[in-house]
């Protein structure tokens, strides 16, 4: 029987590692889709017009764009309904979601498809491949990480995505006075946060600590999870100089 990745076989892939190389640590691990009919129908009509494919080539955002708007990046948008929310408020800007779980890539595709929306594209792909291969540096306005996988036991914490290398990876891709936007509701990753920003020699923090939160972000699906058992959310903003 087809399915969605015989119609659309770049869908199929996350990663880009030839065959048989070893895998490195990743950020996160694969959940089966189990897709709703709404949202193969998404898929399919609307992944030519606000989806974009993983290629080792360095992506031309006033091509993807039309404009010269700056460019934040999501990465790990979840379900993607706050960055649909975003995308529809704050149109000054154009957005590029990161997400390898099918369900949520699939969900705000249709979100964005429906409304047209001409300021967001999304990934089905690990973002650092896309960082390391797609995004040039110095070009990004921001990036935006909510509610990160807190990956909260011992052993599973070396695939916390904020650790030292991606930190550097970040700032580099980052304009001057571009910025970095994390928010956890997993206390001891938001002291990591801190920590792992103020090891990178060109990022700042001009809030000393934990910020105040930014009144245009709405709450996140996982948000929701954690405030249900009150977990406290620690916002991190740190800036490239
Ligand atoms: C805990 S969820 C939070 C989702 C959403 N931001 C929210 O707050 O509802 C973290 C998401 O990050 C995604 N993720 C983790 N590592 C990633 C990577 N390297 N590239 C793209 N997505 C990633 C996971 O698939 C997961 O959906």
């Amino acid at each position: 029987m087809d399915t969605i990745f015989d119609e659309i076989p770049s869908l199929a892939k996350v990663e880009d590692r030839e065959f048989g190389a070893p895998r490195a640590i990743k950020s996160f691990v694969l959940r089966s889709a189990g897709l709703k009919p709404f949202q193969i129908e998404a898929l399919r009509q609307y992944y030519p017009t606000h989806a974009l494919e993983f290629q080792r080539e360095a992506l031309d955002f006033k091509e993807v764009f039309g404009n010269d708007k700056p460019v934040i990046i999501e990465i790990g948008f979840g379900m993607g309904t706050s960055s649909h929310r975003i995308a529809k408020d704050r149109t000054d800007y154009n957005y590029l979601g990161l997400e390898v779980f099918l369900s949520g890539f699939a969900k705000l595709l249709s979100l964005i498809g429906k409304d047209d929306l001409p300021n967001i594209r999304i990934m089905r792909f690990d973002a650092v491949e896309v960082l390391t291969h797609m995004i040039v540096e110095g070009s990004v306005a921001g990036f935006h990480i909510f509610f990160p996988d807190p990956w909260p036991k011992k052993k599973q914490q070396k695939r916390r995505l904020i650790q030292v290398p991606l930190a550097m990876l970040l700032a580099s891709k980052l304009q001057k006075g571009g910025y970095i936007y994390c928010v956890t509701d997993w206390e001891e990753y938001a002291h990591q946060m801190l920590n792992v920003f103020a090891q990178v020699p060109s990022l700042t923090n001009p809030y000393g600590g934990f910020a105040p939160p930014k009144e245009w972000r709405p709450t996140t699906s996982f948000e929701q999870k954690g405030l249900a058992q009150e977990f406290p959310i620690n916002e991190v903003w740190v800036e490239r100089q």
